[in-house]
Parts: C-alpha cells; sequence; structure tokens
C-alpha cells in the first residue's frame, strides 16, 4: 500500500490528536501515522461506521481512530447496544466474533482475520461436550477468549472483570458448589481464591501473561522502590500475589484514575501503559511489558482497507451464533461488580 503524504491539510485536520498523544508518539512517528489517521476518520464518518478499539491496540489507534475503546465486557456491551450498522473491530478475533453474535443484523469487520488468541485455539466445541459428559450436571462458564463454538457449547460466558461474579451467579442458580470454568487455568485459580465455588479448569494460558513471573514483580519493586504493581488475572496465580492489584484492563485503568500513583508498573500487553500514560501524564509507567502478537496485527493501514474495501466480513453460522449468544447474554444480565483479585 503507497504511503499517503502529510500534507499542510492533514496536519491542519490531525493537530488536535496530535497533542493528545504527543507524550507517547514522537513526532517524526506522527507524521507517518497522521495521513491514515485523517483517511480513516473521513471514511468512517462517510459510511456511518464504529470503530470499536480494545485497550491493547496501539496509541495511534486508541486515541485516534477509535470510537469506544475498552475491556472485553466493555467492548461486548457497546456492540449490544451501538446504533452503527457497520462495526470496524479493532481487536482480536473472538471480539469481533462477540460483536457478530450480539449484533447479527450489523456488518462486522476485522482487519486482520488472523490475529487470533492462545486462549481461543486452547479449546474446541467438541472439548466441551466432551468436558460436560465427564462432569454432568455442572454449569460451564466460559472466558470470552473463545470461538462462537466454544461459547454456544457453555451456558455462560465472563471476562476478567465479572468472572468471580458470573461463577457465583450461575452456582446458585444451578444450585451446585462447582462450576466448569473454561479455558483459562490461571483465571480460574485465581477466581478460585476468591470464592467458595469449586471450579473445573482446562490448561489455556494468554501467551502474553503466562511469561510473568513471582520473580519479576519482585525485581520491579527492588528496581523501583514504591511502585505500585497491578497484574491482569490471567497471569498466575503467584504473580498475583505479588500484586497490589489485579483486575481487568479498564479495572486497572479505574485504579490509576482513583489513586493516581506517583509510579505504576502494569504487569499486562504493552500497549495499555502508551494508552494510560495520555490521560494521566503525572503517573510515571515502568514499561516492562509483553507483547500480544495477535493485538499487534491490527494496524492503521489495515483499518483503513478494511473500510476501503469492506473485509474481511466476520461471520458466524446462525444457529451457533443464536446459542452463543444466550451464553453471552446471560452474562452480560449478571449485575457488574468490579473484579478485584488482591493478594
Ligand atoms: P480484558 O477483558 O481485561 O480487556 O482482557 C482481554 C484480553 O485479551 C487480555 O489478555
Ligand atoms: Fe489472547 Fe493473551 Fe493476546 Fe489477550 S493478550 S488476545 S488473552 S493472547
Amino acid at each position: 500500500m503507497p504511503e499517503l503524504p502529510f500534507t499542510p491539510d492533514v496536519a491542519a485536520a490531525t493537530e488536535a490528536l496530535r497533542q493528545k498523544v504527543s507524550h507517547v508518539i514522537p513526532d517524526i512517528e506522527w507524521a507517518v501515522h497522521a495521513p491514515t489517521i485523517a483517511a480513516i476518520n473521513a471514511l468512517k464518518r462517510e459510511k456511518n461506521a464504529v470503530i470499536l478499539a480494545h485497550n491493547y491496540m496501539t496509541p495511534e489507534i486508541f486515541h485516534c481512530v477509535a470510537d469506544f475503546v475498552g475491556d472485553s465486557l466493555q467492548l461486548a456491551r457497546l456492540a449490544a447496544k451501538t446504533e452503527a450498522k457497520l462495526i470496524v473491530q479493532a481487536g482480536v478475533h473472538f471480539m469481533a466474533e462477540t460483536s457478530k453474535v450480539l449484533s447479527p443484523d450489523k456488518t462486522v469487520l476485522i482487519p486482520d482475520p488472523e490475529a487470533g488468541c492462545s486462549l481461543a485455539s486452547s479449546i474446541t466445541a467438541a472439548d466441551v461436550v466432551a468436558l460436560k459428559a465427564k462432569h454432568p450436571g455442572l454449569p460451564v462458564v466460559t472466558y470470552v477468549n473463545t470461538s462462537a463454538a466454544v461459547k454456544a457449547e457453555s451456558d455462560v460466558c465472563c471476562t476478567s472483570s465479572n468472572a468471580r461474579a458470573v461463577v457465583e451467579d450461575i452456582a446458585r442458580e444451578w444450585g451446585v458448589d462447582t462450576v466448569i470454568m473454561i479455558p483459562d487455568e490461571f483465571l480460574a485459580q485465581n477466581v478460585a481464591k476468591q470464592t467458595a465455588v469449586k471450579i473445573i479448569t482446562w490448561k489455556g494460558h494468554c501467551e502474553v501473561h503466562e511469561r510473568f513471573t513471582a520473580a519479576d514483580i519482585r525485581d520491579f519493586r527492588s528496581a523501583n522502590p514504591g511502585v505500585v504493581v497491578m497484574a491482569h488475572p490471567e497471569c498466575p496465580p503467584e504473580v498475583v500475589a505479588e500484586s497490589d492489584f489485579a483486575g481487568s484492563t479498564s479495572g486497572m485503568i479505574d485504579f490509576v484514575a482513583a489513586k493516581h500513583p506517583n509510579k505504576v508498573v502494569l504487569v499486562t500487553e504493552c500497549s495499555m501503559s502508551d494508552n494510560v500514560a495520555v490521560e494521566f501524564p503525572e503517573t510515571e509507567f515502568v514499561r516492562p511489558c509483553n507483547l500480544c502478537p495477535h493485538m499487534k496485527r491490527i494496524t492503521l493501514p489495515k483499518i483503513l482497507n478494511a473500510l476501503e474495501t469492506m473485509t474481511v466480513e466476520v461471520t458466524v453460522d446462525p444457529a451457533i451464533a443464536a446459542r452463543a449468544r444466550k451464553s453471552v447474554e446471560r452474562m452480560l444480565a449478571v449485575p457488574v461488580t468490579k473484579a478485584r483479585f488482591a493478594a
């Protein structure tokens, strides 16, 4: 794709955005991004599209072209209620599928269909059927980081920000003391520490969060005395135990907004710190982080291409979508109580 020119008109049209992100995007890089940002924003208006962006998108996407941003739960809620007929999902494939499941009449585009997730690829619908046969009478709580086919075999979905509430709600409804919670073993173990409900889990892991260790956290602290450590609950339980706070990506943002810590380390994907730093420049972010190769497949040029070519459209078999929708909607009906997985 030929590079678009950084003309004076583009510079003027994008100046307010440049100022907003100047803390994390140097001017030399801005000259590359600005023409694509201007083109995306013009085309988006022309086509009445909305861009839903996950908190792990790079700052030029998150702050400059997204209409709505959030964690997985917030994006699912936004997809369910947006009036727009065209959704561009700046996130990974399971997020786009969730949008399509909740909005079957809308067109959902993903800028790169190869943007997967190690958790989503760790389990199939046949695996869920086998688990149910092995543990009859137990409800299946499925993390949204899964395919629509896996959600279709489940009783309810959850995200990292409502996992404990969902587990307790479904256990109460079914009158059981044990649930099956798939596919993230570490999220399940972190939830199990917070609830009396017993949990049978699966061996799926997030390839980004499984790499953090308790020793990493101790090293951050000794190199940065007084630093506040926040971890995503997809991290191993010993990492969460060493942290000051654990929660979803939006839970971390809420924590920074509420407490204004001087120095923090977000034990999660790299773009989070950049995105939060734009809004809280007075907080210092220590930057050891891991990149999600799937999230990083989504780029400005691919978003522009998606809007120009109306590809790649996400489709879900209507029969599977109808069953998956029940699991997602059952989740959305659970009152939101912010999950905290403190040490
Ligand atoms: P959140 O729901 O916390 O945004 O997490 C999604 C995800 O993929 C984290 O790795
Ligand atoms: Fe999946 Fe982990 Fe990437 Fe999130 S960060 S999309 S859980 S691989």
